[in-house]
């Protein structure tokens, strides 16, 4: 199956890491991106880059287009004869709908259409992407290759706002609450790397908590704090600075107009 990713920035990049890390052999991968070069990182994954994006999905089964929102429709209108008939086209293109996808490609040659809304998390095939397709097809072959790079969620278009705020973004507010954790590390005398490695570990244990059991996040809150013990002390005192709130508010804030 040969893929073509149009766009190696960080987007393109991730996803071609994570098909890579996912067995998918670099050969069957090309990605394209406007200036000239490969970047080192895909390099080193024996991934090919190309400028030419009419010549690469000539015989591509699956294209994703990673490019910018604004410069998807200057993209794709040229590629639309190029595609080769039951090619897959999976847009990742944040706030470009199915419908605005499909006028740019017309109905030419049966080219199935689906979007998609990964985070950067894909490269380490532990992200989350969520999944909307035109036909029963599409989305066959798109849950196929992004079920291998972590969760799946599978919705209407309606979702995708929330899903970009909660995990495109979502992965940025967590990381800024590990650098919190770092910071109060290093406030205590442990040194920044080994402060930052050990708060990455707890958030994934965390993480790993819930969803290995299922349980809502407070049962394994209340797990841990003792009556009058330090744990609840602290959560207390993060509430008084506006802890849920604050996140609440970020997250809010990251949830795109359209
Ligand atoms: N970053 C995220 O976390 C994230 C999450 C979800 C969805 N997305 C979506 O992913 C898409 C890409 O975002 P990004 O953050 O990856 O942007 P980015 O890092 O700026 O990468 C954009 C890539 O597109 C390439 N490009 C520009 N014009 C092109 C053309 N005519 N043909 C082929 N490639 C071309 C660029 O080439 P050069 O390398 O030469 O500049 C670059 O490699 C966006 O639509 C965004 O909504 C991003």
């Amino acid at each position: 199956m040969k893929i073509v990713i149009l766009g190696a920035g960080n987007m393109g990049g991730a996803i071609a890491k994570g098909l890579v890390r996912a067995g998918v052999p670099a050969a069957d991968v090309v990605l394209t991106r406007a200036s000239a070069g490969t970047p080192e990182d895909l390099a080193a994954l024996g991934l090919r880059v190309s400028r030419d994006n009419a010549a690469e999905v000539r015989e591509a089964d699956v294209v994703f287009v990673a490019v910018k929102p604004w410069l998807v429709s200057q993209v794709l209108q040229p590629l639309a004869g190029a595609l080769k008939a039951g090619a897959t086209v999976l847009s990742v293109a944040a706030g470009v709908s199915l419908a605005e996808l499909r006028q740019d490609l017309g109905r030419a040659k049966g080219v199935r259409l689906g979007r998609i809304m990964p985070n950067t998390a894909v490269a380490l095939c532990c992200g989350v992407t969520a999944v909307a397709a035109e036909t029963p097809e599409a989305l066959e072959v798109a849950q196929g290759l992004v079920g291998r790079l972590g969760l799946t969620v599978v919705c209407g278009e309606d979702r995708f706002g929330a899903i970009t705020a909660l995990s495109g973004c979502g992965i940025a507010h967590a990381l800024k609450f590990l650098r919190a954790g770092q910071e109060a590390g290093l406030e205590m005398g442990v040194p920044a790397k080994m402060a930052g490695e050990i708060f990455a570990q707890v958030m994934k244990g965390a993480a790993e908590l819930v969803l290995h059991s299922g349980n809502h996040p407070e049962a394994e809150v209340d797990r841990v704090c003792t009556p009058g013990g330090l744990t609840i002390k602290g959560i207390n005192a993060m509430e008084r600075a506006g802890f849920t709130g604050a996140v609440v508010e970020g997250l809010l804030a990251s949830l795109p107009e359209k």
